[in-house]
Formats: structure tokens, sequence, C-alpha cells
């Protein structure tokens, strides 16, 4: 099938004006004519039935979206492009120990910022002694622009940062900088430090990097702005999370980030991936990036999930990511909203043309009316009125909490259902190694961080899949950041330098 999107800024980029009804008497809204009030209702409970009906996530449907995951897993390790799960090998596996020393970079690029940080490790009594970090925000014609373009941007950010550096960070006599480089897309890595860029994912159309080593243009950009820096460890931000939380926490098995985008990594036994290149791991194990955002197997999809994929820059690819991920979620209750308006007069006989534009809703504020408490829905009519230039009623605004709250659901059920998927996977291939005992899933990401009734659903799914006992076993937590640290501490772990 084929399904997607842009992210909110990539929205007016995407869809034209043009493609924007609008009445020449008020250009701002279209016009529509209403039926009588019970049509009216009876069209939008019937586009809101409908709308329960296929986002339902009852538990025979999870079951089968779980196997599906695990089945699709073993497929990607077994042969390269034979599965929607590329299972992509991190060449990570000198996990970081506790015992790193010395100052490491860290930089992640994922989204709309990217994020500088640096750490001063002290071994194994001092562990991370210090850490400082800030962000930068990426201009949106970056995303569209060219490769040198967005490197450089970076590169430049880099090296500003590291001008920064003072007293307390201090580096090794006769030592380079060294960096751990999170770039949060689909990767084929090569080694430990380079990999390919497979695809663009959430928004981003940057020419002349998909199928170059990101490392490489991330030498040159740093060689044009004269930083001195070297690249010790390439990973995905998944990868980095579960290194940062596994330095914490040894019981950590899988990464899930739950933000814009989603994607889910693991510790896989080196013997079970039989398409491994010979023996790369001495540990016996090593880590897999799933990309798991790429899976699309038995979800119960929508009109309007079809209606958004289509419209995005990248349609048919990232399904799972497309139902679930942060980027799309309010994009999908705007398209129900909107049909809403249009069939049903939910809002009157005019259609703001906000409400029109892609990506005026978005994930932060369908999350936000979901947390609107007062009598009246104060917060759900002025999100709805600001954002979408709606003029609501009390009815109309339980409708919209409805909407959002069915998309949320949908989304946190499934995100519930692929952990089990991984988990049962790990379970099946060694009896014992994950439901014998205490086992991590480390979370991260805004929409897993900021949305309470998303990692209610979540956490549900779990439990309905698993049952009351199994899934006491199963910690589900929270690792806000662990993405940046965990890139420097395999910086670290990988360092050119003995120790
Ligand atoms: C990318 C993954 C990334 C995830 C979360 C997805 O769009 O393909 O590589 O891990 O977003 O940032």
């Amino acid at each position: 099938m084929s399904m997607t999107t842009a992210s909110a800024a990539v929205g007016s980029v995407c869809f034209p004006r043009s493609r924007i009804r609008g009445s020449s008497f008020h250009p701002r809204m279209s016009i529509r004519s209403s039926g009588s009030s019970t049509d009216t209702l009876s069209s939008v409970t019937q586009i809101l039935t409908k709308l329960h009906k296929d986002c339902a996530t009852p538990v025979p449907v999870l079951r089968h979206v779980a196997d599906s995951m695990a089945n699709d897993m073993r497929a990607g390790l077994a042969v390269d492009g034979s599965s929607d799960l590329k299972m992509i090998l991190s060449y990570v596996d000198a996990l970081p120990t506790g015992n790193e020393k010395g100052l490491f970079y860290a930089l992640d690029l994922g989204g709309t910022n990217f994020r500088v940080l640096r750490v001063q490790l002290g071994g194994t009594d001092q562990r991370v002694i210090a850490t400082e970090a800030e962000q930068v925000s990426i201009p949106q014609e970056l995303m569209f622009g060219t490769s040198e373009e967005l490197f450089d941007f970076i590169a430049s950010g880099l090296a500003k940062f590291a001008e920064k550096e003072n007293g307390e960070f201090q580096l090794s006599q006769g030592r380079n900088r060294e960096l751990g480089f999170t770039f949060s897309f689909p990767v084929k890595q090569t080694s430990i430090d380079s990999g390919v860029l497979i695809k663009w994912t959430k928004g981003f159309a940057v020419s002349g990097t998909a199928g170059r080593d990101v490392v490489a243009c991330l030498n040159e950009a740093m060689k044009r702005q004269g930083l001195e820096m070297q690249v010790s460890a390439l990973v995905n931000d998944t990868v980095g999370t579960l290194a940062g939380a596994k330095y914490w926490d040894n019981d950590v098995m899988i990464a899930v980030i739950l933000g814009t985008g989603t994607n889910a990594c693991y510790v896989e036994r080196t013997d079970a991936i039989p398409k491994l290149p010979g023996q790369i791991s001495k540990s016996g194990t090593t880590i897999i990036n799933t990309e798991w955002g790429a899976f699309s197997t038995g979800l119960p999809l929508t009109e309007f999930d079809r209606g958004m994929d289509a419209a995005s820059i990248n349609p048919g690819e990232q399904i799972f990511e497309k139902t679930i991920s942060g980027m799309y979620l309010g994009e999908i209750v705007r398209r129900v909203v909107l049909e809403m308006a249009e069939t049903g007069s939910l809002f009157g006989s005019s259609i703001p043309e906000k409400l029109q534009t892609p990506f005026s809703l978005r994930t932060p504020h369908i999350c936000a009316m979901q947390q609107d408490t007062t009598t009246n829905l104060d917060a759900v009519g002025s999100i709805l009125f600001n954002e979408a230039g709606i003029e609501s009623n009390m009815g109309a605004r339980k409708m919209v909490l409805e909407v959002c709250d069915t998309i949320a659901k949908r989304g946190g059920r499934l995100a519930g259902a692929g952990i089990v998927g991984i988990l049962q996977k790990m379970e099946d291939d060694m009896e014992g190694l994950i439901f014998g005992k205490r086992t991590v899933v480390a979370m991260d990401g805004g929409l897993y961080e900021n949305y309470p009734q998303y990692r209610t659903y979540l956490q549900d799914a779990v439990t309905d899949l698993l049952g009351p006992a199994l899934s006491e076993n199963i910690v589900i937590e929270h690792s806000k950041d662990g993405s940046g640290i965990g890139a420097a501490l395999l910086a670290a772990a990988n360092s050119k330098y003995k120790p």
C-alpha cells in the first residue's frame, strides 16, 4: 500500500496552496451547504464509528503484529532485502564498561535540531565527571538543500561548541578529539565508524547524501571548517540510547525511540544472524538496528493514513512510523477532523483554511488537548481556534478529543505490540533470556516522554499480550537523552587510542 508524509514544516512545501479550497468571498474559508442538524450528527458519528472500527487493536490484532514483527526480524537477519526490516548490523560489540576515561564529544543529528555534547569520563570510580551540551535548530531550507550545505552547517556548529571547551574538560596529551556521531536515519554500516545513508526519513530530502558514507560527509565538512576531530563511532539514536542506558543498568536489552520518527534496536547473539559476514564480535553478541519504522504487516490502517501516505514525500515507505510516531499523529487527526467538517459540518457551514492546511495540527497539539481537564474544554477550544481556525462548541470539542484518543491509542498499542515482538523473538531463540529475569527496555523520544495517554496505552498493550506474570519482569523505562551520552561512550569504547 501507499502511505506517508512530511513534517509540519514540510507541509507547506509539499502541498501547494492551489490544492487548498477557498471561497472567493472569504478567502480564508470554504463554505459548504449545511444539512439538517440530525444529518450532521449522524454523518459525524458514522465517521467516528468507522474510525474506531478501522483503528481497533484488540489482542488478536496486536498478537498478529507482534508475531509478524518477530518473523520479519528473522527474515531480515537471514538475507538483506528479504524483509521490511533491514536489521542493520551496528558493529557495536564493544559496549562501554565503565572503565572509559577522557574527553569525548557527541553529535546527534536526527530531526529538526542537532545536539552537540562533550563528556569527561573518569573511569570506574568517577564515571561521568562533567557534561555540557548545546542544541542548534536546523533551518528548514537545509532539510531540502544539498548535502554539503547541511554538513557545513553542522560542522560549523560543532566547531563553535568545541571552541568553548574549558578547564573542566581535559583532552589527554597527544590525542585528537574523538566524536560519537549519532545519525538517526537508515544507514548501512560498513564498520563502527563508517556507513552509507540508505534514504532520508522524517521529512528530510537533502540531495547528494543517499548512497554516500555519512562519516566522510562530516569529515569533509569538518576539514572545510578547520576542525580537527575524528569520528570513532557512527551510531543510530536507538543504539546510542541502548549503550547509554546499559552503562548504568546491565539488564537493558532493547532501546526504542518514539519521537518525530521511531525505531528499535536490541542485543542479538551473533550466531542468530545468518547474514553476518564472518565473525565480527568477540563477545558473541552485537546490537542490531531493526529500522522498524519500515514495518508494515498486519497494521490496522484507515483511509486517512492512506491519504497522508499518498501525499507524502516517501509514499509506501515507513508505514509503521507513519502510524505510531510523533511526526504523523497530529496530521492523521487533522485529516479525520477535516472529513468530519466537510461531510458532517462538525463546525457549521464554513471550513477554515487552516484546517485544510496539512500539518497545521501537530502531535503536541493533540497531546495538549488530551490533557485538558476544564469543564468547558477551554484548552481544546483555544487550540482548535489558534491552530486550525475552528470555532467549536462543546459537542465538537468532545468529538475532536475522541478522534485524538483513537489515534493515540492505536499508536501506543501498536508500539507496545512491536516491543513484544522483539522480546518474543529473543525469548524464542533462547528460553529464559528475557522472561526468566528482569529485562529493561530503554525508551526515549518526545512522544514517549510527553504524551501520558500514549505511554499508558503502550504499557497496557504489553501487559495485554504478555499477561501479568511475564510482564512483571519487563521494565519499560524512560532513558532521557541517553543517546548523546551513549554515542560519546561508544566513541570512548571504540577509541583510536589504546587506554
Ligand atoms: C529513522 C531511524 C531513527 C528513528 C528515530 C527513523 O525515521 O529511520 O534511523 O532511529 O527515525 O529517530
